[in-house]
């Protein structure tokens, strides 16, 4: 105990020592490689001083964890390296966290993007910016590792508190594919929490889906409502390409996020309320089945303008039609774009507002809005019909 506390004390005085050194050879220029240590703190407190006065702030620096154990001395390896950390690295100190973090979807939100057709479709910059600056949450490291653990904990404080927030899934979780933020905003928890600022009157993000038991694999309590298009139970249709989990998977999935809702809920009212969005779900498949179905329709009889034949190749498909999953938005005609938006976001806001609890989502711009989109596709399939009937009898 006596040791620790001492050394403890001794940090503070040390880097101050080291930063009073620094301030003397600032005139310097700057040298060769000489890094040791204390000179990390020397020229980047001169160079980033509010970066030092962050890791003085955090958990590393009263646990005496400095600049050499994340980034290594060796300099031009640091550049090589953008300046970024990989998760090993953590791992080496933190192992139970990296451990579960590796089980869960965020580890692996990197290699999914790269591989999806969407991706591989769009222009660089498109997809660094566009794509990847959500999506290297699950980066690839040259040693192995895989995750960003400053997405949800940020340099230089590195803390346990800025991650609890719901603004640390803020600027992923939201948008028209995956609104969790807004419905979360728009349902009860959201307002309550708002209100009273209390996680324990009223669930967090983070309260739902890490941290207790699940630790950092925030999949452990998904079911159905898993994944770009949500999952569906094995054998179940599919109206794109899903998911899908076993009924015993669903039954313990299910079972880790009733015991949470129960803290707070009967567990009449919270089994009610997630039956009820599985079934909001199972519908909206319906919906998204039936335009495939007339979109398919279509292809089958030679009546998409154009037709997949007469366009650019899809990067994985080429010539044949693509709904949902790999389905992309460029070089398709208008009743497949008004499938793409039937199929990618207003199906994904109407379940996902659904399981968050948001009525606004689940009706207004989910539910009736995927009704718009269907008789869209029904009256531009007429169109296209009658127009083809045209050209096969002059
Ligand atoms: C002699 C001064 C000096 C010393 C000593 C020094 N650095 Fe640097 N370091 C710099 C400068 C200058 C840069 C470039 C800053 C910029 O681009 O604005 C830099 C960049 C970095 C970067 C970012 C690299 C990137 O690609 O963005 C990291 C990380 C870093 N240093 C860590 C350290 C660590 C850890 C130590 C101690 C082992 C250390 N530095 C010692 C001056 C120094
Ligand atoms: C707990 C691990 C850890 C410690 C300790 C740590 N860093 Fe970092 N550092 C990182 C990570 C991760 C990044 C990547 C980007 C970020 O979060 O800013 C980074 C990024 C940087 C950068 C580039 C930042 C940018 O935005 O361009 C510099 C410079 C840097 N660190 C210097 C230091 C110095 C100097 C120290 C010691 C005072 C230090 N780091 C301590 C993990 C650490
Ligand atoms: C050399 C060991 C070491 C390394 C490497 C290390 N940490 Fe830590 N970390 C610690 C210690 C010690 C603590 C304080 C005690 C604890 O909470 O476990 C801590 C605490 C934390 C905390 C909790 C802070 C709080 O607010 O309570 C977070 C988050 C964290 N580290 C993230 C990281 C990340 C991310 C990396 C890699 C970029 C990293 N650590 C690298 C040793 C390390
Ligand atoms: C998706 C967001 C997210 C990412 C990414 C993330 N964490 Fe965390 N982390 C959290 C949350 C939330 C907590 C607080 C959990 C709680 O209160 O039970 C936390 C807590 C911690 C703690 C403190 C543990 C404790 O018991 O106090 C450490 C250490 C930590 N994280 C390390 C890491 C490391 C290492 C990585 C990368 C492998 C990482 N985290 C990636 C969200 C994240
Ligand atoms: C009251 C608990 C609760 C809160 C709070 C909560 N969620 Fe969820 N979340 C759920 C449920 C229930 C599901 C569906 C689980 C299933 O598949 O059975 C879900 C599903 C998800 C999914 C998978 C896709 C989807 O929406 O179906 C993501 C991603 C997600 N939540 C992120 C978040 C984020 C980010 C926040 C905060 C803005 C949040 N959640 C707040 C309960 C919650
Ligand atoms: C604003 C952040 C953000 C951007 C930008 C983004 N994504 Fe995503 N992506 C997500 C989130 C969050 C999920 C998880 C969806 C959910 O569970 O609701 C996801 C899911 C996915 C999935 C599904 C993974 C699976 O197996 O279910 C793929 C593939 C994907 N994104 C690819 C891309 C590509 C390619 C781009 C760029 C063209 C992109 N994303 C842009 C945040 C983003
Ligand atoms: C930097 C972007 C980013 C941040 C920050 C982020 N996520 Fe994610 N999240 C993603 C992406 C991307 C995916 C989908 C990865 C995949 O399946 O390939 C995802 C997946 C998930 C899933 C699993 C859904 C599924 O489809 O299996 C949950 C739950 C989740 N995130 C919750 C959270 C919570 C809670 C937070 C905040 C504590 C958070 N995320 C922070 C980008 C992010
Ligand atoms: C930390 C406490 C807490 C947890 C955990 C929690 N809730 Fe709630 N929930 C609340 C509060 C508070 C309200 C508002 C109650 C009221 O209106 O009096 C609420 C309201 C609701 C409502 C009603 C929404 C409306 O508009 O009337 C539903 C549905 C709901 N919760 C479902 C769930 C489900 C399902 C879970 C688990 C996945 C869950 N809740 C977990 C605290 C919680």
């Amino acid at each position: 105990m006596l040791p620790a506390m001492t050394a403890r004390r001794l940090i503070p005085v040390l880097a101050v020592l080291a930063l009073l050194g620094f301030a003397a050879r600032r005139h310097l220029p700057v040298a060769a490689a000489y890094f040791d240590r204390e000179s990390c703190i020397g020229c980047h407190g001169r160079d980033n001083a509010q970066l030092l006065g962050q890791w003085m702030g955090s958990a590393h620096f009263t646990a005496g964890v400095g600049c050499v154990a994340c980034h290594g001395d060796d300099h031009p390896a640091m550049f090589a390296a953008g300046g970024d950390v990989s998760p090993k690295v953590c791992a080496t100190c933190h192992d139970r966290e990296y451990t579960e973090f590796s089980r869960g979807a965020h580890a692996r939100a990197e290699s999914d993007a790269v591989q999806a057709d969407l991706f591989k479709a769009a222009p660089p910059e498109i997809q660094r910016q566009g794509c990847m600056t959500c999506h290297s949450i699950g980066k690839r490291f040259p040693d192995g590792g895989t995750g960003r653990c400053n997405h949800c904990h940020t340099g230089h404080r590195f803390a346990a508190a800025e991650a609890r927030a719901p603004h640390a899934c803020e600027g992923c979780h939201m948008g028209p594919d995956h609104p969790q933020m807004e419905a979360w905003n728009a349902s009860k928890h959201g307002i309550n929490f708002r209100a009273l600022g209390d996680p324990g009157t009223s669930p967090t993000c983070v309260g739902c889906h890490l941290g207790g038991e699940a630790g950092h694999d925030e999949t452990s309590n998904m079911t159905l409502g898993r994944g770009a298009a949500g999952a569906v139970l094995e054998g179940e249709p599919q109206a794109v390409p899903m998911k899908t989990l076993t009924r015993a998977e669903f039954d313990e999935r299910r079972g880790r996020m009733l015991a949470l809702c129960r803290s707070c809920h009967s567990a009449k009212f919270a089994r009610q309320a997630l039956e009820d969005a599985d079934q909001i779900k199972r519908t909206s498949d319906q919906l998204v089945a039936e335009a495939a179905d007339i979109v398919r329709g279509l292809e089958r009889d030679g009546l998409l303008q154009p037709m997949p034949a007469d366009r650019a190749p899809h990067p994985t498909a080429g010539h044949a039609l693509v709904l949902g999953g790999a389905g992309l938005y460029t070089n398709t005609s208008a009743i497949e774009q008004r499938f793409f938006e039937m199929a990618r976001f207003h199906h994904s806001i109407t379940f996902k507002g659904a399981y968050h609890f948001s009525p606004d989502h689940t009706h207004w711009t989910g539910y009736a809005a995927m009704q718009a989109d269907l008789t869209f596709i029904r009256d531009e399939a007429r169109r296209l019909r009658a127009e083809g009937l045209r050209h096969a009898t002059p």
